[in-house]
């Protein structure tokens, strides 16, 4: 751990088992903050905390449900009684798909569509989705895209206000919130995101608490497995830099945000998307 940009600093990230939540996790810990890493269960959380305490780093792990507030309250109470203060608070959890969202009938959909069309055929097949999206499905993705985020950024607020700390909110949002490409319940809740960073940011800039987020493009990361493999590939060649991302790369742009070099932003949007959708 050479350079220490979090020294002193507390730090929650929510969904951090894997993914892009991981590798913000560690990299925060790198930096020197003290991380409380979040997830639906422990055993998830195990190889991130591994990976930190391997680096040297401080680090508590709490089972939290996002969509839950008395979870997100009790995640937040043990924050403060464990490590007296919070600076950062990365809301990264997200889902992309739920049960009875009806992505799997979209997805075979779309590829009869494309067969078609490779055929050279005039398609029949319309790739509806949002005609088989039920109740359930279409909440799901919201609770935990959105209401997720909602309750941890109440909370943030809560307890950086309480102890007067000049703290950073990164909301991890998604390029799919500008570009539209991807379910009609991912994409809503992923704008909303940025809706709720602006006004969020406006609030409490006042209080010296900063409030951004980051729009990833497609990033190397289980989330991805929901993909099939000609959908991968058909979104590789639409990327201009030609590969999707990697966590790491997400994670350096979350600490920059967390970071004092960051002093002047708030209310802004980062597309760490390798040119995917120019905002
Ligand atoms: N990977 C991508 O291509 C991509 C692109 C754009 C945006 N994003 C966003 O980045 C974030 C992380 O994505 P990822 O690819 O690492 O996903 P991932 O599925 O690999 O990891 C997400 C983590 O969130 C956790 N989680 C899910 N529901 C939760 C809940 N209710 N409470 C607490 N934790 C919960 C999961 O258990 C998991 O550990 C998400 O918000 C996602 O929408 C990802």
């Amino acid at each position: 751990m050479s350079s220490r940009r979090l020294q002193d600093k507390v730090a929650i990230v929510t969904g951090a088992a894997q993914g892009i939540g991981q590798a913000i996790a560690i990299r925060l810990a790198e930096e020197g903050a003290a991380l409380a890493v979040a997830d639906v269960s422990l055993d998830a959380l195990s190889d991130t905390v591994r990976q930190i305490e391997d680096a040297g780093g401080r680090v508590i792990a709490k089972v939290c449900d996002v969509t839950a507030s008395a979870s997100v309250v009790e995640l937040f109470t043990a924050v403060t009684e464990n490590y007296g203060r919070l600076d950062i608070l990365v809301n990264n959890a997200g889902i992309g798909t739920a049960p009875n969202d009806g992505f799997d009938l979209y997805q075979q959909r779309m590829a009869d569509r494309s067969a078609q069309l490779h055929k050279g055929e005039t398609p029949t097949v319309f790739a509806d989705h949002i005609t088989d999206m039920q109740d359930e499905g279409w909440q799901q993705v919201v609770n935990v895209n959105l209401n997720g985020a909602f309750y941890c950024c109440r909370e943030a607020v809560r307890v950086m206000a309480a102890q007067g700390v000049a703290g950073s909110i990164i909301n991890i949002a998604s390029t799919s919130a500008v570009s539209g490409e991807g379910g009609v319940h991912y994409c809503a809740s992923k704008a909303a995101i940025l809706g709720l960073t602006k006004s969020l940011a406006m609030e409490v800039a006042a209080r010296n608490i900063r409030v951004n987020a980051i729009c990833p493009g497609p990033t190397n990361t289980p989330i991805m497995a929901n993909i099939s493999d000609e959908w991968k590939q058909s979104m590789v060649a639409a990327i201009p830099m030609g590969r999707i991302g990697e966590p790491l790369e997400i994670a350096n742009t979350a600490l920059f945000l967390a970071s004092e070099e960051a002093s002047a932003f708030t209310g802004q949007t980062l597309m760490a998307n390798l040119g995917t959708y120019l905002a």
